[in-house]
């Protein structure tokens, strides 16, 4: 439910990435806790070099040429590779997230400026979508309210007007006819776009098979992987956080919660009214048991307490979300976590920058445990040791995954993708 809401990074929010997916963790996590996709990068430069033995002999060749290491990496790229600049790629935002027909469009960001992303024309009006590489459609907005999908491409309907109003009649059976070819400008892709969890993505299974081309979300296996945030290795003094521990003479309170959706049946709510039978929990946020949030900002409030319970609001694979990155990490409070298993979390950060609700058989011992925190500062400064080697990058919504989708479609060949079966690959 958080994009909508999320406030801009307040990290520097333009680390590039240099993986071939919009994938940013590969280099900033893959060596250090074994992450995959680094071994996936490895295994598709392998699969690119050998798959024709011409191919093959050419490298080989070139590699003699110019000593091995040049091939590997350890030079600056050859420079009439690094030169070229990217395509021109248009991407359009079909409407504006969470925003309704009427919502006016947003201004695009500078890709280049913010993410170090060149050659990107990021379109808002639909009179250009003939001419957009990629079209972006926001999942909520697809299933709420009366369709609204681009007409089929062809004969007369392109100018703007036309292409905003649909008569509901035609639409099952324009729906239909946009998964089939020729419907649509060709080579266009369109890119399913959704930072929701299964839990609350509804309407999934009434989409079309084959209607989008690529996946963009959360999920590390989507053609396009945007991440709520991520860890990057430190470079610079001014990378956020600040200092390897964050000033603990100011953290006066022990547990803090921040939530805006109170609902009984959730596991967060459940776990929150056994944990807090044993240990002080400070509640924050609309609804419940929750206390304003004070004028001092979100951020400021909980960088004043040691633990942060980053309880996401529905258990699913790779559904970690701005709880953990931006209201725990970044603010210094080390983050107790409800979500998908301790297993997952590790893929996206270390095994002692968090600790698990799972880690322990009750919610009794978890409040032992970090009372114990509390009396010993030694042990508990060990949960800041990852901020030597990483800093915090916070997503934004929407520029981010807007600028990745157009890196993605320059960096992707011609082959043609579609998606067949969307819900059970998104429910799995
Ligand atoms: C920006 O991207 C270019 C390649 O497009 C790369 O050479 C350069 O190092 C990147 N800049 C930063 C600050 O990482
Ligand atoms: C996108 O999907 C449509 C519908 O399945 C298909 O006809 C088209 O070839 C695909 N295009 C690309 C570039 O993948």
């Amino acid at each position: 439910m958080e994009p909508r809401r999320q406030h801009e990074s307040r990290g520097r929010s333009s680390k590039p990435a240099d993986a071939r997916r919009a994938a940013l963790p590969s280099r900033a996590m893959g060596a250090l806790w074994g992450w995959v996709a680094g071994g996936r990068r490895g295994r598709r430069r392998g699969r690119g070099l050998l798959r024709s033995a011409p191919a093959l002999a050419a490298a080989g060749m070139l590699c003699t040429a110019l000593a091995a290491y040049a091939c590997w990496g350890q030079l600056p790229p050859l420079p009439w590779v690094s030169t070229a600049p990217p395509r021109p790629v248009g991407v359009l935002l079909w409407s504006e997230p969470f925003g309704g027909r009427s919502t006016a469009p947003r201004q695009p960001p500078d890709c280049w400026l913010r993410f170090n992303i060149s050659g990107c024309r990021l379109l808002t009006d639909r009179a250009a979508y003939g001419e957009a590489h990629a079209v972006l459609f926001h999942h909520r907005d697809l299933v709420t309210g009366p369709p609204d999908w681009p007409p089929p491409w062809g004969a007369q309907v392109r100018n703007a007007k036309e292409l905003r109003v649909l008569d509901q009649e035609e639409e099952a059976a324009v729906a239909e006819a946009l998964a089939t070819p020729g419907s649509r400008p060709p080579g266009q892709r369109w890119v399913w776009m959704n930072f929701e969890s299964p839990s609350h993505s509804p309407g999934l299974r009434n989409l079309a098979a084959d209607l989008f081309n690529w996946t963009l979300s959360y999920r590390t296996d989507s053609d396009i992987f945007v991440p709520y945030g991520y860890l990057y290795p430190r470079s610079h003094p001014g990378d956020q956080p600040l200092g390897l521990v964050p000033p603990l003479g100011r953290k006066r309170g022990l547990v803090a919660w921040v939530v805006s959706h109170w609902d009984e049946r959730q596991a967060r709510v459940r776990y929150y009214r056994q944990l807090s039978q044993h240990i002080a929990v400070d509640v924050f946020g609309r609804g419940g048991p929750g206390q304003p949030v004070p004028d001092s900002g979100l951020l400021h409030t909980v960088a004043r307490y040691k633990f942060y319970l980053a309880f996401e609001n529905s258990q699913h694979m790779d559904y970690i979300t701005e709880k953990l990155w931006r209201n725990a990490l970044l603010t210094g409070a080390v983050p107790v976590v409800l979500g998908p298993d301790r297993t997952n979390y590790e893929r996206f950060v270390p095994r002692g920058a968090f600790i698990h609700v799972d880690d322990f058989p009750s919610a009794a011992s978890l409040a032992s445990y970090l009372l114990f925190l509390d009396r010993n500062p030694a042990v508990y400064r060990r949960y800041f040791s990852w901020r030597r080697s990483y800093a915090v990058h916070v997503t934004s919504f929407w520029d981010e995954p807007w600028c990745r989708a157009c890196q993605a479609v320059q960096r992707a060949g011609d082959r043609p993708k579609s998606i067949s079966h969307l819900a059970s690959w998104f429910e799995r």
